[in-house]
């Protein structure tokens, strides 16, 4: 099931399903189901990944992972972390055969409304990416966030490589009046 190839995506169609407990086994399998190029970390420990799940590690007050569910199949997660930290951050997976279909970008755009709705306390929501990743830097700009930092070199790639790592973040009230507040570089 995981990972089977998605024809087209109409937001109807995509649920949020939190990553419970139960779920250790097919988590830590969908982690393991493929390579992650855009990611650091290596190779994926799936009884580590399990155990943390069954520990409650991925749903908890400060990290909800979602899986992000088309037509009954678990297409990838989404997963919020920092949440008791002022500032949430945010990882976001597909499986191959899901992505270039809309998918980051209705995950993205459910996944602020979701937090921007349950922490009435933050103002603003971040993610990093590396440089190279073309199709996360598109959905982040899709979804209102704004390019804020560029940290040369400081993104390991698996083979030695120094990447960049490009900072994002949107503002609440830009994402409540649909604007961009862009950045003061002057400032
Ligand atoms: C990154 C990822 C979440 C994007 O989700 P997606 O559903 O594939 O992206 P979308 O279909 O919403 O497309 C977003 C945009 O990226 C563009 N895009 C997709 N693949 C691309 C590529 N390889 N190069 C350039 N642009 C690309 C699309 O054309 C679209 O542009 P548009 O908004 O101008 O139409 C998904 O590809 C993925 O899970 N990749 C592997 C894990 C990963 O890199 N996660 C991000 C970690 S920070």
């Amino acid at each position: 099931m995981l990972g089977e190839q998605v024809d087209k995506v109409h937001s109807v169609g995509i649920s949020y399903e939190p990553v419970r407990t139960g779920d250790a086994a097919e988590f830590a399998a969908f982690l393991a189901s493929e390579p992650w190029p855009f990611h650091s970390g290596g190779v994926v420990d799936v009884a580590d990944v399990a155990r943390r799940v069954a520990a409650g590690a991925y749903f908890d007050d400060a990290v909800r992972t979602h899986w992000i569910v088309v037509d009954g199949r678990r297409c990838g997660f989404v997963r919020a972390f920092d949440l008791d930290d002022g500032t949430p951050l945010f990882d976001l997976r597909l499986a191959a055969g899901c992505r270039g279909r809309g998918l980051g970008r209705a995950a993205v755009g459910w996944l602020v409304g979701d937090l921007f709705g349950l922490l009435p306390e933050i103002n603003r929501i971040e993610g990093t990416t590396r440089n190279d990743n073309l199709a996360m830097r598109a959905v982040f700009r899709a979804c209102g966030f704004v390019k804020e930092a560029h940290y040369r070199e400081a993104w390991p790639g698996s083979d030695g490589r120094l990447h960049d790592t490009i900072g994002y973040g949107i503002l609440r009230r830009d994402w409540l009046s649909q604007s961009i507040t862009p950045v003061d570089w002057a400032g």
